[in-house]
């Protein structure tokens, strides 16, 4: 991770082989950017007047050699009464990205144009710095981790540390407080981002326990982990039956943050951990494969949650619970027509070894109504029809409460983390009944829906108390932002942190 400080200096009397300057979409220059104009000899009401750049969101302009700041890194915002922190954490990854890809290794930024836009409002000054250092620190992650050192003559350039720069001595307590929460973030998207991008080989249900584990003992997190045996003894064939198939032994990881009374009812968030998915038996295609790494996402999401609201030290109460499992075909595994036994006491049909997500996420769901929880949130690359309904643009989000899912839509919105709701009628409820057990785990052929046929069957499982299953198998890979890369995007984290922060 990048370091990121602070220093009172004028931007352009700073030091730095590259300054960013935000710039509000206008005609030409005005107010601190105009003064940063005149003492560079119009170098920016040139790229104006010449259309090469106008403050529009996603346009940047590099300008080498100016004057005194010798590098010049000019990113769009849009309109000055536009400004959102999610379009300022855009921008700020655009810009680092360039700055990267130019060579830079020590980089800063003005924040005089945040006092402009905030005009005093110290909340909102606070949240486009976090913004800004957010968007710069989760554009910058690189997951080499494999990648030999020695074996490269030209090794990648990096930008290393990101300097912001305050005119204005009353706001450095706040710009103090800005960057350290932007790093406890980014902190943690990181960790969902390296646990999605490692392969299934290293990510197997006993590392991400050993994960937990230590995560937990860090942040003041009590961790239980529950093993096959114990599993067994309260029942849950379900996550049982996808595990059954694979010699790695499964895990029910169980994490509970107190930040409020002990009283109070939890917030339950259950991931689904698939280390890999192979379909079992109902075996994928070959094509992509690879990919399905990626199946432990909301189990990923889950725990950097957990860690991040624990750092964060939220009044609240969250309880994770992560379903470990691999998904492989062999002599042991489940077959199609298999009926399995759940926690709950309600029978499975297994009609395609691949819908094994929803398995190991209805007896996780019956483990959390252990909690008497206010409200139960599930995170999983349920459905690759998720995909055909919205791309890597957003998350499908199904549930039993308009006033939960809605709340969700807002944090979405704000944190550009989108979600996007599909209905939940009756009728999808009835085509999970089985003929022969009391539900199957995919509908008959012709039904379609596939995203919500997931989310019917695991409402079997959710409980009473609102309840929303999220769907990221578009947005936990893919996921298309300039502050993300290829692959794992850690969506989710800053999605549930603002819904968990917004209290009920
Ligand atoms: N893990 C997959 C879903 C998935 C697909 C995640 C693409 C990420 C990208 C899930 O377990 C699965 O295989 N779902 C099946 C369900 C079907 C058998 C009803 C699917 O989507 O094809
Ligand atoms: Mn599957
Ligand atoms: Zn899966």
């Amino acid at each position: 991770m990048i370091k990121i400080n602070q220093k009172l200096d004028h931007p352009l009397e700073h030091k730095t082989e590259c300054l960013i300057l935000v710039c509000v979409e206008e005609k030409k220059p005005s107010g601190t950017l105009k003064k940063f104009d005149d003492e560079i000899a119009g170098a920016i009401s040139h790229a104006f007047e010449n259309k090469r750049f106008g403050g529009k969101p996603g346009q940047a302009l590099l300008l080498n050699n100016i004057g005194k700041a010798s590098n010049l890194l000019l990113v769009g915002i849009g309109k000055a009464k536009d400004v959102t922190a999610e379009k300022i954490c855009q921008a700020a990854g655009t810009a680092a990205k360039l700055a990267e890809q130019s060579k830079f290794k020590s980089i800063a930024a003005d924040l005089s144009a945040f006092e402009g836009i905030a005009k005093g409002k110290g909340g909102l000054y606070r949240e486009l710095v976090g913004a800004m250092a957010e968007g710069v620190g989760l554009a910058l992650y690189h997951f080499d981790n494999y990648k030999s050192r020695d074996e490269k003559d030209d090794p990648p350039s990096r930008v290393e540390k990101l300097t912001l720069l305050t005119t204005s001595k009353s706001l450095q307590a706040s710009t103090e407080k800005s960057i350290a929460r932007a790093e406890k973030i980014i902190d943690a998207v990181h960790t969902a981002r390296d646990l999605i991008s490692h392969p299934g080989n290293t990510v197997t249900p006993t590392y991400l326990a050993e994960h937990a584990k230590k995560m937990a003992r860090k942040n003041k997190i009590t961790c239980k982990l529950l093993d096959k045996k114990e599993m067994e003894k309260l029942g849950m064939g379900s996550l049982l039956g996808v595990s059954q198939g694979s010699d790695e032994p499964p895990v029910l990881i169980v994490l509970e943050y107190n930040g409020a009374g002990k009283k109070k009812a939890p917030t339950v968030i259950v991931g689904k951990g698939v280390t890999f998915d192979t379909g079992g038996i109902s075996l994928k295609p070959g094509a992509k494969m690879d990919e399905m790494k990626m199946d432990m996402s909301g189990a990923a999401t889950t725990l950097a949650t957990l860690q991040l609201v624990s750092s964060l030290k939220l009044q609240a109460n969250i309880v994770g619970i992560v379903a470990a499992a691999e998904n492989m075909p062999s002599g042991s595994a489940i077959k199609p027509g298999d009926i399995l036994k759940s926690m709950s006491g309600k029978t499975i049909e297994v009609l395609n070894t691949d819908a094994e997500g929803r398995l190991v996420l209805a007896d996780a769901l019956t483990y959390a109504q252990r909690y008497k929880p206010k409200e139960v949130i599930d995170l999983a690359t349920l459905t690759g029809a998720v995909l055909h309904a919205l791309g890597h643009q957003a998350a499908a989000v199904i549930g039993n409460n308009k006033a939960m899912i809605q709340k969700l839509k807002n944090a979405g919105e704000a944190t550009g983390e989108r979600v996007w709701e599909l209905p939940l009628w009756e009728e999808y409820e009835k085509a999970t009944k089985s003929d022969i057990a009391d539900l199957k785990n995919i509908a008959s052929p012709g039904v379609g829906a596939g995203t919500i046929m997931g989310a019917a069957f695991l409402k079997a499982f959710a409980g009473e108390q609102p309840w929303t299953h999220i769907d990221i198998a578009g947005t936990a890979w893919g996921f298309d932002r300039p502050y993300t890369n290829k692959g794992a995007s850690g969506f989710g984290v800053r999605l549930l942190l603002n819904y968990l922060e917004k209290g009920r």
